[in-house]
C-alpha cells in the first residue's frame, strides 16, 4: 500500500453505553518481529493471534522478496520457513513497507550485513519520516546508504560484505532504532552492543533469547548494556502473538470517557516497556480493573474491567515514561479533553516523526472540537472540558496516521457534537477491525463524512 488514493471519511457520534468484550487484534510490533525473525531462523516457525493489519502484511511481502517462505494457513495463524542468519537473497525489486516505521527500519537492519543492494519505499506518510537514525549506526557495520534528502526515502542500502561488530549508544529512546542494530548484529562476527539510556519496548530482546541467540541486558548507571553475539543459528519457534495494547488503548479510553460504559478487554499487555498508558489512566483516577494477571505469548497481561470514569482529572506525565507510551499519547491526549484540568504532556517531540506529526495532528483537530491547547516543540498540554464537556462538532485531518483518525472517532462517541475524520482508510494498519468491534460494543460510527 503506497498511497491512500481514496480518502474514507468516517465519523462518530455521541454513543450510548458501551458493553461487552473488546477482543483485540495481535501485537503490530510483536508480529513483525516474529515474521522477521522466523525469516532468520532456520527451519519452521509458527506464529498464532498474527496482525493481519497492512503494515505486517507488508513485512511479510518482504520477507518473502528475501527468499523466506511465508503462509497463511488460517487467520492469524503463518508459518515463516526461514533461510537463516546471513542466508537472505537479493530482492529482485523495491521493497514496499507501505506506511511501516517498524517494518523499514527493522527490514534495513536485517539486510545490512548482508551483502546485497536493496531498495526501500513507502507511503506519503513513510517518505517524510527520518531514516538517517537507522542508517548512521547501519554505517558503522559497514553498510552504506543512499537516500533522498534528509534521509528520507526511497533509499538504497549496500550491505556490509565484511561486516564489523558495532558499541553504539542510542541518541533517540527507540526499541526501532535498538532492533535494527541488534538485527545487524546478527550477522555480524564478535559481539555486538546497544546501550539504552532509557528502556524502551523489549519485544527484539526476548524474541532473540526465544530464538537461542546469546543475548545479555546488564542494568547500569549509563542505562541497558545489550549484548549481543553475531552469527548464531536461531531456531524456529512456535510464537503466539499476544494482543496489541496499543490496540486496546482505543476500547479502553473510549469505555472511561462514554457515559455508562462497562466493558472487558483480556489479555492486555503489563509489560513495562508499554504499559504507560495504563499507569497514567489509573493516576488520572480511571476505572480499571487489573483481573487475572498471567502470562500469554512470553508476555505479562491481565484482563481489564473498564468503566465510565467522570471524575478523571488532568495530571502531569513524566517525560522518562514517554517510550513506554510514546504511540498512546494522541488518545491520552482525548482522554485529557474529556477530563478536568490540565493534561502536561512534557518530552513528546518524538511524536512529531511518527506516521505524522501527532502534537500537531492532535493539536489542530483538538481545537477545532472547541479544547483549548498548548504546545511546543516538545510539550502539549491539554485543558480538559470534563465529561461531556467536548463540544466537537469539526472534521479533523489525519495526515495517513492510523491512531489519530482512531483517536478523533473516539472523541466523537462523547462529544457534544459529532467529529468526523478525512480519512480513516489507514486504520487498516493496525486495528482492521477498529470499526466492527467499537460499533459491537455499542459506538455510533458511520461511514463518510458531516
Ligand atoms: C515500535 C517502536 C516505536 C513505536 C512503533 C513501534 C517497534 O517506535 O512508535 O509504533 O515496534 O519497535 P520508535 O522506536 O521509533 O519510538
Amino acid at each position: 500500500m503506497s498511497s491512500h488514493a481514496t480518502a474514507q471519511p468516517m465519523t462518530a457520534s455521541k454513543s450510548g453505553p458501551l458493553k461487552g468484550t473488546a477482543s483485540v487484534p495481535g501485537d503490530k510490533s510483536i508480529s513483525h518481529r516474529a515474521l522477521i525473525f522466523g525469516a532468520m531462523a532456520v527451519g519452521e516457525t509458527k506464529i498464532t493471534g498474527l496482525l493481519e493489519g497492512q503494515d505486517v502484511l507488508d513485512t511479510a511481502k518482504a520477507m518473502r522478496a528475501f527468499g523466506a517462505t511465508v503462509i497463511q494457513h488460517a487467520p492469524g495463524a503463518w508459518s515463516v520457513h526461514g533461510v537463516g542468519v546471513g542466508g537472505f537473497q537479493e530482492p529482485a525489486d523495491v521493497i514496499d513497507c507501505g506506511n511501516s516505521g517498524t517494518g523499514v527500519r527493522l527490514i534495513m537492519g536485517t539486510m545490512a550485513t548482508t551483502p546485497m543492494t536493496v531498495t526501500f519505499t513507502g507511503d506519503a506518510s513513510l517518505r517524510k519520516r527520518p531514516m538517517g537514525r537507522v542508517t548512521d549506526p547501519l554505517s558503522l557495520f559497514g553498510a552504506q546508504a543512499y537516500g533522498r534528502k534528509g534521509g528520507r526515502l526511497p533509499m538504497t542500502v549496500v550491505g556490509a560484505a565484511n561486516p564489523v561488530p558495532v558499541r553504539y549508544a542510542l541518541p533517540v529512546a527507540s526499541a526501532q532504532v535498538k532492533s535494527a542494530v541488534l538485527l545487524a548484529g546478527l550477522n555480524a562476527p564478535g559481539q555486538t552492543v546497544v546501550i539504552e539510556r532509557e528502556p524502551t519496548r523489549d519485544h527484539s530482546e526476548r524474541m532473540l533469547l526465544g530464538f537461542g541467540a546469546q543475548l545479555t541486558v546488564e542494568k547500569t548507571s549509563e542505562g541497558n548494556v545489550i549484548t549481543l553475539t553475531g552469527q548464531p543459528e536461531l531456531r524456529p519457534q512456535t510464537v503466539a502473538v499476544p494482543r496489541d495494547p496499543s490496540s486496546a488503548a482505543f476500547p479502553v479510553c473510549a469505555a472511561l470517557i462514554v457515559e455508562g460504559s462497562d466493558i472487558f478487554v483480556p489479555g492486555v499487555s503489563q509489560n513495562l516497556t508499554r504499559n504507560g498508558l495504563y499507569l497514567t489512566l489509573v493516576e488520572m483516577g480511571a476505572q480499571i480493573e487489573f483481573q487475572n494477571p498471567r502470562t500469554e505469548g512470553g508476555e505479562p497481561v491481565a484482563d481489564l474491567r473498564v468503566r465510565f470514569s467522570d471524575t478523571m482529572k488532568g495530571v502531569e506525565v513524566p517525560p522518562e515514561r514517554a517510550p513506554s507510551m510514546i504511540d498512546e499519547y494522541p488518545i491520552l491526549s482525548v482522554v485529557a479533553a474529556c477530563s478536568t484540568g490540565k493534561t502536561i504532556m512534557r518530552g513528546v517531540k518524538e511524536l512529531r516523526v511518527k506516521e505524522s506529526d501527532r502534537i500537531d495532528a492532535m493539536a489542530r483537530g483538538l481545537e477545532a472540537c472547541g479544547v483549548t491547547i498548548e504546545e511546543d516543540e516538545d510539550t502539549l498540554i491539554v485543558h480538559g472540558m470534563g465529561a461531556g464537556g467536548v463540544p466537537g462538532g469539526a472534521t479533523c485531518a489525519t495526515h495517513i496516521d492510523h491512531r489519530i483518525a482512531m483517536s478523533f472517532l473516539v472523541l466523537g462517541m462523547a462529544a457534544k457534537h459529532p467529529v468526523s475524520v478525512d480519512d480513516a482508510s489507514p486504520i487498516v494498519t493496525s486495528f482492521p477491525i477498529f470499526e466492527g468491534l467499537m460499533t459491537g460494543l455499542g459506538a455510533s460510527l458511520r461511514q463518510g463524512g458531516q
